[in-house]
């Protein structure tokens, strides 16, 4: 589960000045079948300190190909290293893909699809989007797609080409902080913008599923926006890229709440082998589990990728953020340790059921 697999980087195209689009041949190519909307779990090395980052895999699955695309983030370790030093031929190393990010497909009905997408927001969605015209040849998908100028507008070529090949069932909007000549395709996606959006030019009733990915402010605007104008929330699919500040300030507070508590006594099965260990209830359930050597596994620490995941067999946990799972799976008992704080003396996790 916690296994991380071979892949070659067989080309780098440079889509925008500041993305690159990586195309992978895995070592083992059955261990990477993926469904449209996952994305794959890179580890690497940065002067002796591993850093694990998510990517989401922006290819179709009709695409035969396994692509992702890393948008440069201002300072940002493997975002960096990616759009500046990785070569054709290098050797990354890569979990088998994850994530909830998608809805079944089903050939035979006519579903709207809405997609929403901030920057490089557009990867999973593009997957999607991509899958579901080829797969469900009488669905529609409406893309919403916001970036701040049109020289920052990543896979823009094949976003052009798809709208030509899916005429008619393909509708795209960009909208643009600057550089557009019509009022309602300029600026920020926030509510106002949506009421008129879904005002004039989508028909937001008549939609199956949404699918929001970008910057956390503006997926809150349009959630809430999108349940105003009658979706529920279960039709909602979210993907979040990365957390806000808050959640070091709550991991601090745990750690004071904690003091002079008593610890807890926590047992991880972790495919198959059980270790039990002594923690305190200011630390999350992963450090504990990775401090006392434990190979949990993990990407994101912060709540937002569900790599994480586990389910309480036994006590109790208070869960700090969870930007991941369903509420479904969370009535079930599955949490995400690395946001997860011992409640109880005593706590069993499950990471190997899913
Ligand atoms: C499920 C999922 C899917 C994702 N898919 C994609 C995708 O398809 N494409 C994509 O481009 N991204 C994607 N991401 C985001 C990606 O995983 C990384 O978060 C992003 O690339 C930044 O990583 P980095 O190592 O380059 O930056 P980091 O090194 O993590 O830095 C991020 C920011 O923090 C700042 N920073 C770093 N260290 C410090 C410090 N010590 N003090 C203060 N500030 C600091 C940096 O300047 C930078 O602004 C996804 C994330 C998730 C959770
Ligand atoms: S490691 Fe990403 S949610 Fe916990």
């Amino acid at each position: 589960m916690n296994q991380f697999l071979p892949l070659t980087v067989t080309d780098i195209h440079h889509t925008i000045r500041d993305a690159v689009v990586l195309t992978l041949e895995p070592a083992d190519p059955a261990a990477f079948a993926f469904t449209q909307g996952q994305y794959l779990t890179f580890k690497q090395d940065f002067d002796g300190t591993e850093l694990r980052r998510n990517y989401s895999i922006c290819a179709g699955l009709d695409d035969d190909v396994l692509q992702i695309g890393i948008k440069r983030v201002d300072g940002g370790a493997f975002s960096t290293f990616a759009n500046t030093r990785l070569k054709v031929g290098d050797t990354l190393h890569a979990m088998p893909p994850q994530g909830k990010f998608f809805t079944k497909l089903e050939p035979d009905k006519a579903k709207n699809y809405l997609g929403f997408a901030g920057g490089s927001g557009i990867t999973p969605v593009l997957s999607i989007l991509k899958t579901v015209l080829k797969r469900e040849p009488h669905s529609t998908f409406t893309l919403v797609y916001a970036n701040r100028a049109v020289n920052t507008v990543m896979f823009r070529e094949e976003l052009e080409d798809l709208k030509n090949r899916y005429m008619g069932r393909l509708t795209i909007i960009h909208m643009l902080e600057s550089g557009q000549d019509i009022d309602l395709f300029t600026g920020r996606v926030d509510q106002e913008k949506c009421a008129m959006l879904f005002k004039h030019w989508i028909d937001v009733k008549n939609m199956d599923t949404a699918f929001i990915c970008g910057p956390e402010p503006m997926m809150l605007a349009v959630s809430e926006s999108l349940k105003k104008h009658g979706l529920e929330p279960d039709q909602i699919k979210f993907e979040l890229f990365s957390e806000s500040q808050q959640g070091q300030l709550a991991k601090q507070e745990m750690a004071k709440r904690s003091e002079g508590q008593r610890g807890t006594q926590v047992t991880v099965i972790i495919e198959g082998a059980q270790r039990t260990f002594e923690m305190t209830k200011g630390q999350s359930v992963l450090e504990a589990a990775l401090a006392n050597g434990q190979d949990a596994p993990f990407a994101c620490k912060a709540g937002v990728c569900s790599t994480c995941m586990g389910k309480v067999i036994e006590g109790e946990v208070e869960m700090l953020s969870n930007h991941a799972l369903e509420d479904y799976e969370v009535e079930r008992g599955y949490v995400l340790t690395c946001q997860s704080y011992p409640l109880s003396d005593a706590l069993i996790i499950d990471y190997d059921t899913h």
